[in-house]
């Protein structure tokens, strides 16, 4: 079973991609994560998009057809998602067969504040099953006050969150044999 992982930061030592690679590490029996960075996108525009898409969208658009699961880590900027991750997304969104349709997906968040992403989350959320993306749903793995849950070297200190993240995992792994019937 193979997880594709996405973050929704690019900046060196990011929470979020710190929290995407402990959650490879506490990965179910038979799942794998393959982490997929979406940095160097060009802004969307739809001339561009009709004409070809650009070599890294193209990439990104067959990793995400190719994988069995997403798994989407975003920061929260100004309540919402970042423009990046947007635009990636808007990029591979377009049909035919756009590749998010019946995909099952998982969303975990870490932010420095107390609340933890919870509305880039939900906004990530709708823009998903907008695309008919498959969602797990019901608990949020939301890492409020990450600064106090790594170490310096982005690895994951904080053993309640281990678990949460394991479990969530487990849902998405769940989620994926359901798919597929
Ligand atoms: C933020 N941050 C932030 N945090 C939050 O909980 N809610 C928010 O709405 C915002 N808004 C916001 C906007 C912008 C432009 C920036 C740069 C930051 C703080 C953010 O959570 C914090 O910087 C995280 O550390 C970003 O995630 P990474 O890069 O560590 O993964």
């Amino acid at each position: 079973m193979n997880i594709l992982g996405i973050s929704g930061s690019l900046r060196h030592g990011s929470y979020n991609t710190a929290l995407l690679h402990a959650a490879g590490a506490l990965m179910p029996d038979g799942a794998n994560l393959e982490v997929f960075p979406i940095s160097g996108f060009p802004e969307y525009n739809d001339d561009v998009r009709a004409a070809g898409l650009p070599v890294p969208v193209a990439a990104f658009r067959e990793a995400v057809r190719a994988a069995d699961g997403l798994l989407f880590v975003t920061p929260e900027y100004n309540r919402s998602i970042p423009g990046m991750l947007k635009n990636a997304i808007d990029w591979i969104s377009r049909p035919p067969e756009q590749p998010f349709n019946n995909k099952p997906v998982a969303i975990m968040g870490a932010s420095r504040g107390k609340l933890g992403t919870i509305m880039a989350n939900h906004h990530l959320r709708q823009i998903l099953v907008y695309l008919n993306a498959q969602m797990v749903n019901g608990a949020e793995v939301l890492v409020g006050e990450a600064a106090l849950k790594f170490d310096a070297e982005g690895k994951l200190t904080d053993e309640a969150t281990a678990r949460f993240i394991a479990e969530h995992l487990l849902r998405l792994k769940d989620l994926i044999l359901r798919t597929r019937g």
